[in-house]
């Protein structure tokens, strides 16, 4: 069974078409990297499989289960692009709380160190700076050592350091057999960490495969240029059918 799963799902916010019938399954210790240009769809992709926001058409499960299902909650954690977190608790009581809600919570000192917390755990999440705040999202997502795990460019605004150890824990996390979807706009971060990329544009998966396979589809050596060109090659042919 897939760890997750979209079957022909397509998302229509109001006129705006945001994804036009996605197929995606992801197996577990699967790292899966979704790339896209802004505004592609790859946030309410991972919203619908959050339960966030309930597709228009098609199906979507996480363990096959229906992803707002406290099943499904208990077994993934995420970190998003827009999060909203009280400010005025610390940094330490976040993770304490929200380690209480799964059953076989990471202890509070591994959170803080693979999060690269240290140091700032007695701090009011108001009072962080804009990498740190990210670390706690980070750290929120981890905290329940789910079996998969969702981040929505996470390593914005983080420094070299952090997002390095953000790396290397996605990495050891997957060797236990934890599953990541992954979204960034940070192709060397996709090449690094994916064992396969989904590149979407317009709502659509243009291109699928391994890293290796993607750069091959481009026709190009290095990720960025093979991504630069599926990207255009897709807008030409939308724009070939609206002619
Ligand atoms: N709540 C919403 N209401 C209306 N339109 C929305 C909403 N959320 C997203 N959209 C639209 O849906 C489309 C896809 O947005 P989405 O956030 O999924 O893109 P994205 O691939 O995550 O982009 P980015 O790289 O900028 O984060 C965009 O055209 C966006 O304007
Ligand atoms: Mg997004």
């Amino acid at each position: 069974m897939p760890v997750a799963e979209l079957q022909s799902v397509s998302k229509n916010y109001g006129a705006v078409a945001a994804l036009r019938g996605i197929d995606l399954a992801m197996e577990g210790g699967e790292v899966l990297a979704v790339l896209g240009p802004n505004g592609a769809g790859k946030t309410t992709a991972v919203r619908i499989l959050l339960g966030l926001t309930v597709q228009t058409s098609g199906r979507a499960a996480i363990f096959g289960h229906a992803p707002g299902s406290h099943e499904a909650k208990l077994r993934r954690g995420a970190m998003l692009q827009v999060a909203r977190v009280p400010e005025t608790i610390r940094v330490r009581e976040h993770i304490d709380l929200f380690s209480g809600y799964y059953p076989k919570p990471l202890k509070l000192a591994e959170t803080i160190a693979a999060a690269g917390l240290g140091g700032v755990e007695n701090r009011l999440f108001g009072e962080l700076s804009g990498g740190q705040k990210q670390r706690v999202l980070f750290a929120l997502a981890i905290c329940g050592n789910p079996d998969l795990l969702f981040l929505d460019e996470p390593t914005v605004g983080l420094d070299v350091a952090a997002r390095r150890g953000l790396w290397k824990h996605i990495r050891e996390y997957a060797a236990r057999g934890g599953s990541v979807l992954l979204t960034t706009h940070y192709l060397d971060e996709a090449d690094a960490l994916a064992n396969r990329i989904a590149v979407i544009d317009g709502g659509r998966i243009i291109a699928q495969g391994t890293p290796g396979e993607i750069k091959q589809q481009g026709a190009s050596a290095g990720l960025e240029d093979a991504f630069l060109s599926l990207v255009r090659e897709n807008t030409n042919s939308i724009e070939e059918v609206l002619q």
